[in-house]
């Protein structure tokens, strides 16, 4: 069990108002290892980005809440293939959290204006979400939660499960929608999800949450 990452976990919530300055020094060279490390192992074409003019200025008219940008923003890059979606959700969250553990906020978002993105995406690549991140000026706050046997089947699971669900049920999902379900079968974890706008994103980022606070791996 990953205790930092379970740290984070509980501290996270999506912060929608940010200080107007630059990441410090020392955590833009954390977040840009950290990224370094995570598109070696994954493949995704991850970039740290600065300036959020632009990419912002669909997302402010769409979403009540937004107080103030952050200057920088995470693209989440990789090759098209069936995949994408569900691999930027787990390692993006991964990014998210490790974040978190330094002292950064983020907030996921995915209504964007993509011709804005500044990101380098190569032939065969696209950019499936981004991830806002800066210092906040506040915390954000605890989303409200559907309950572990709304997003499980699994008889008499065993408590690393339902540690792992709750731990689901604390990540960052589109518009709150939590429509992933876990499953237990022969000792194996599952998770699939009801059809949405970026469910398969929530869904690698969910798994990612279940994986780390149960230490079993979700298939
Ligand atoms: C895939 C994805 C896309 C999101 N897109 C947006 C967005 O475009 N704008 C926004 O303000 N928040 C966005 N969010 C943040 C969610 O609204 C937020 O995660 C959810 O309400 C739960 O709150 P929490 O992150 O504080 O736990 C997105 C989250 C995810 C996971």
């Amino acid at each position: 069990m990953n205790m930092d990452a379970l740290t984070a976990v509980k501290e996270r919530h999506s912060v929608r108002s940010y200080k107007d300055m630059d990441l410090e020094e020392d955590k833009r060279k954390l977040i840009e290892e950290e990224i370094s490390v995570i598109n070696s192992v994954s493949g995704l074409n991850i970039q740290l980005i600065d300036g959020t003019d632009g990419v912002m200025s669909g997302v402010s008219k769409l979403f009540g809440g937004w107080d103030s940008l952050p200057r920088n923003y995470i693209a989440m890059v990789g090759k098209d293939d069936g995949g994408l979606a569900v691999n930027c959700g787990y390692y993006g969250e991964r990014l998210v959290l490790f974040a978190q553990s330094i002292g950064l906020n983020t907030c996921w978002v995915g209504m964007f204006k993509r011709s804005k993105v500044e990101a380098e995406v190569k032939p065969g690549e696209k950019i499936c979400i981004t991830i806002f991140i800066g210092y906040g000026n506040d915390q954000g706050k605890p989303h409200k939660s559907k309950s572990v046997s709304d997003v499980s089947e699994a008889i008499n699971p065993p408590e690393w499960f339902v540690s792992g669900v709750e731990c689901a049920l604390l990540a960052p999902t589109a518009m709150d929608q939590q429509r992933f379900i876990f499953s237990l079968k022969d000792g194996e974890v599952y998770v699939r999800t009801k059809k949405a706008s970026f469910a398969d994103v929530d869904m690698g980022i969910a798994k990612y949450h279940f994986e780390i606070a149960s230490g079993h791996k979700v298939i």
